[in-house]
């Protein structure tokens, strides 16, 4: 098995975040930016998109997160993803992505994507390599905001909601 070897499950639930989320989800979002995994996020940012974001909590401190963004009748983007460093491997990132692709699936939206660095833990999630030009312009329009911008070396992943 290529990936990381996964200790045990950690048996903590996925929750709809709250509005007192926000601050942990700023902080893990840029500790990991900071290490140049992730893109920065600004806290009114993820104010205004709190309903976008699942989180785990431990002992009642948000360990965890991901955000579903909703782009266009058939596409979003799972994006803010982070597991705490002391709670990786123990399958969090794994259910913070089913509970992004259930709520695709509710919502009726046929596509999911994602850009990153960590393109075979996705691979294992069932999302599928695909070049950046296969998807719609609009979602390019925050990349003014990252460091990296033009040479945008993420990998663009889609999976196909059934
Ligand atoms: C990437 C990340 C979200 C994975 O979450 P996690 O809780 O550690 O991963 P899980 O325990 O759910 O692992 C699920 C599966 O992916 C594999 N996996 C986990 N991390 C992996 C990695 N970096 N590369 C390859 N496979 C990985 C695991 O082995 C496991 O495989 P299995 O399904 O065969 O058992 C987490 O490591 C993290 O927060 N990293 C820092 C921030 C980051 O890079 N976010 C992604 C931005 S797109």
């Amino acid at each position: 098995m290529g990936g990381k070897s996964v200790k045990k499950e950690k048996a903590l639930a996925v929750e709809k975040a709250k509005i007192s989320d926000a601050p942990q989800i700023h902080k893990l979002a840029n500790h990991f930016a900071q290490k140049g995994v992730m893109l920065p996020r600004a806290l009114s940012e993820i104010y205004e998109n709190i309903r976008d974001f699942f989180v785990i909590r431990d002992k009642g401190k948000m360990v965890a997160c991901v955000a579903l963004h909703v782009y266009w009748s058939d596409l979003a983007e799972v994006r803010g993803l982070a597991v705490a460093e002391e709670l990786q491997n123990q399958r969090l990132g794994a259910k913070l992505i089913k509970a992004c692709l259930d709520e695709a699936r509710e919502l009726g939206i046929p596509q999911v994507f994602c850009l990153t660095y960590r393109a075979s833990f996705f691979e294992r999630q069932g999302f599928k390599r695909v070049d950046k030009s296969e998807l719609p312009r609009k979602i390019w329009s925050e990349c003014y905001r990252c460091p990296k911008f033009p040479d945008c070396d993420e990998v663009a992943m889609i999976y196909r909601v059934e």
